[in-house]
């Protein structure tokens, strides 16, 4: 392995992964990277140097359009090169972005509520869009590929050739594919002369939303993609903390063998907690800095501490899973990044998610507002616009959809209301509420671990030692949150596990998102970037406690926390867990 040569790209690079996840190759290939990182004097062999993001680097990020080159898709055993880039610029003149001012705003509509009259102006637009010639930057399939160009490795940054540009897993999520949908969405007005033509949004935070919605499912129509799970067609319940349906019995643990009612009820726990309980500050809602140019060894280009977003890592992640189709190696479309753009559903997905994102800034709570760096508001995208003109468009242009001119048709937001309740407090549930002395004796010894643990099949609980709160003012309206660093994982897995603190440990039953015990979980989209030898991706995952803490009445001079990991799918490894006053 050539320590210099990182960044290169090829498909071509020799694969000395083995295919069989026993534990021995697991972890050789995790000690392999560790190596690999120690040397580098690297982020995570020095986490403590690295603690604030802003002493690094304050370089804002920007795709390098002149450098644009193939994407590439990995699944650590396959791997494949796309073209992704957009077409060339006609004049090479880049116009920088202003937003059209004084006109009405437009209201996009929920999915599963247009009428015929709309969903004909839709389905028009559409159809013109996938008819323009293939060259044309406004044509769908170009549209397409603007996500796989942003997340499969097609940019370099300006002024770091050797960085990549990936705006998943970190703060450029949000705004990226803001502006995104935005152009798209004027692409389709054009196409139809109506200028203030709305997309819609899937409502799957709703009840009467939690399905795909019916106009994307008929087969003769432009909104219809092939390349979807079927099994989830015409009207299965979507899972948000998964993306795995109620009717799926998995083998002989069946976590996920709920009711339509029972999920329809966990997906509005798992509203509430991703979007209030857990989302309390920007970098708990939007994720981790994410900077240009400095050195660093993660596979997502220079951001301190990988990590997205509740929402990012949560529900987005569920839908994509549960709409693209079981189909090894790439689960095309919607499995996979590089393919997502191809099916529409993605973009009214995504129309929800960015709802999300104005729904959050109206929910209590004086930290919920959108991080003030420069950094962040000066990073910036390319987008064709509809007049087929290159648009550099930056962070703080897409703070306020308002100010785009555009808002979502209101609608009833149930999961307000889903607070969840201790479980052992239920009737039934656990052994009450009595943990006596002996039983933290008895946990400390059997709960000691060591780090890294794997976690594969079996829950896993270990205690953690609460860290004192800091008198330090500024810390002080920094939130207690739970954090698991390092967590490594072959980034062409599909994985997922539960979080969940003072859980009862005699109950079989693992905890659901309506127990206040939960308190978030992990979840990775397959999304190979760089054809590695190596497909490993290592990120962190910060949940947020003070809820959880006061829903289970944990007093403050509780010295642990037990906390629980359920492993759903697929398998990682946790290089520490921490619990520390920030976020
Ligand atoms: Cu760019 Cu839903 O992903």
């Amino acid at each position: 392995f050539n320590f210099n040569s990182k960044r290169v790209v090829s498909c071509k690079a020799s694969n000395g992964k083995q295919n069989d996840a026993d534990h021995t190759s697991f972890l050789n290939r995790f000690d392999r990277r560790d190596i690999l990182l120690g040397l580098g004097g690297s982020l995570y062999g020095a986490t403590s140097l690295v603690r604030d993001p802003f002493a690094l680097a304050v370089v804002p990020i920007e795709p390098e359009l002149s450098s644009c080159g193939e994407s590439t898709v990995d699944t650590g055993k396959t791997c494949m090169n796309v073209p992704c880039c957009p077409p060339k610029l006609k004049d090479s003149k880049i116009i920088d972005f202003e937003p059209l001012l004084g006109r009405k705003i437009r209201y996009r509509p929920a999915a599963h509520l247009v009428d015929c009259n709309y969903l004909y102006k839709f389905e028009l637009a559409m159809e013109r869009m996938k008819a323009l010639p293939v060259d044309d930057p406004r044509n769908f399939m170009q549209q397409a590929n603007i996500h796989c160009a942003y997340c499969n490795g097609a940019y370099s940054q300006v002024g770091f050739p050797d960085q990549k540009l990936e705006v998943h897993y970190s703060w450029l999520f949000f705004p990226f594919h803001r502006m995104y949908l935005y152009f798209f969405e004027r692409i389709l007005g054009k196409l139809i002369d109506d200028p203030d033509f709305a997309m819609p949004f899937w409502n799957w935070d709703s009840p009467c939303g939690m399905t795909m919605p019916q106009i994307y499912l008929d087969p003769y129509s432009p909104l219809y993609d092939e390349n979807r799970n079927l099994e989830h067609q015409p009207d299965v319940l979507v899972n948000l903390n998964d993306g795995k349906p109620f009717l799926k019995p998995k083998k002989t643990d069946d976590f996920y063998e709920l009711t339509k009612r029972e999920q329809i009820k966990s997906n509005l726990y798992v509203m509430y907690q991703q979007m209030v309980r857990s989302a309390k500050t920007a970098s708990c809602f939007h994720g981790a800095a994410y900077l240009g140019g400095c050195e660093s060894e993660t596979d997502i280009g220079c951001t301190p501490e990988p990590r997205g977003g509740t929402i990012e890592n949560g529900a987005h992640i569920a839908v994509h899973k549960f709409v693209g189709a079981k189909n090894p190696p790439y689960n095309e479309d919607m499995g996979n990044f590089y393919s997502a753009g191809r099916d529409p559903l993605f973009y009214a997905h995504h129309g929800n998610v960015d709802r999300m994102w104005n729904i959050w800034k109206t929910l209590q709570g004086k930290k919920r507002r959108d991080f003030d760096e420069d950094v962040w508001l000066n990073s910036s995208f390319l987008f064709y616009d509809e007049n087929a003109n290159m648009v550099r468009v930056k962070v703080r242009d897409c703070l306020d959809s308002k100010t785009l001119g555009y808002d979502y048709q209101s609608v009833d937001i149930p999961w307000l209301r889903s607070k969840p309740t201790p479980r052992r407090s239920r009737p039934g549930v656990g052994r009450g509420q009595d943990q006596g002395q002996d039983v933290l004796a008895r946990r400390k010894s059997k709960y000691l671990r060591r780090f890294p643990i794997v976690l594969d099949k079996v829950p896993v609980r270990i205690e953690i030692l609460r860290p004192k709160k800091p008198i330090n003012k500024k810390k002080d309206d920094k939130e207690e949150v739970l954090v698991l660093q390092n967590i490594q994982l072959d980034r062409n897995d599909s994985v997922q596990f539960d979080v969940a603190i003072n859980d009862d440990e005699d109950d079989d039953n693992t905890c659901k998102p309506e127990d206040a015990e939960f308190v978030g979980s992990f979840s990775n989209l397959p999304h190979g970037d760089n054809c590695h030898s190596e497909a490993m991706l290592s990120t962190n995952l910060y949940l947020p406690l003070s809820e959880a803490l006061e829903d289970l009445k944990i007093p403050s001079e509780d010295r642990f926390i037990v906390v629980t990991l359920v492993p759903k799918e697929g398998e990682v490894s946790i290089g520490n867990i921490k619990i520390d006053y920030v976020c």
